[in-house]
């Protein structure tokens, strides 16, 4: 009888030690699922609140067209003018090439790339062009590296346009806020 109560006691003292250990642990995997639940979350919002659209290379044109500057030619200026009648350098006059087709200046001596090419510069086709001429129209031979900033080929573009007798019309973008005030 004796042996029988030790042997009971330690199998209680046992499984309620194991039963305790159990417990604990899933107690803890608990916690540590509504933390992991908490960082996803966060993440995931602040990688929502970073995706805000930028400007449009047409919203550029359109804000830079308010107000040309001269000064964006200056890296251009090497290579063309753009005055009516003005001669060709190393590049073609570009008085009136919004617009006009590509390598359509009378007097001047294209690549066969740019020759040959066809259409006409539109905004699209000279923000393309400016970004990389040589990606933009391989075999041309406009050595230039090209503007890596959108703004700055906005800039040129605007300008450029205003160097003609009728201006090619500006492409249609939503109005910007400050245009109410004048
Ligand atoms: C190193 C000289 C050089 C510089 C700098 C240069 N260009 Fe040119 N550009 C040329 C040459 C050469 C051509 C003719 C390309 C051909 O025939 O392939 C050309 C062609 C062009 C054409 C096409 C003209 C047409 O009649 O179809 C445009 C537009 C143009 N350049 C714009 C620019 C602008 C804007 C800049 C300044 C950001 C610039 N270029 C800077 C040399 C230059």
């Amino acid at each position: 009888m004796e042996w029988n109560k030790i042997i009971a006691a330690i199998l209680v003292g046992l499984l309620l030690f194991m039963g305790v250990t159990l417990m604990s642990e899933s107690l803890f995997e608990g916690e540590e699922e509504v933390l992991l639940g908490a960082g996803e979350e966060a993440a995931s919002e602040t990688e929502e609140v970073m995706v805000a659209a930028g400007p449009t290379f047409n919203d550029l044109l359109v804000q830079a067209a308010a107000n040309p500057s001269a000064g964006s030619f200056n890296k251009c200026k090497a290579c063309h003018t753009t005055d009516q009648g003005g001669g060709h350098r190393l590049g073609p006059n570009l008085f009136e090439v919004v617009g006009s087709t590509l390598g359509s200046k009378e007097g001047y001596s294209y690549s066969s790339a740019m020759a040959s090419k066809g259409g006409a510069w539109s905004y699209e086709a000279l923000n393309a062009f400016l970004e990389s001429p040589v990606s933009a129209l391989p075999g041309t031979k406009m050595t230039f590296a090209g503007i890596r900033k959108v703004e700055e080929r906005a800039a040129i573009i605007a300008y450029l346009r205003t160097q003609s007798s009728s201006p090619l019309e500006l492409p249609e973008v939503a109005a910007p806020a400050e245009e109410a005030g004048g």
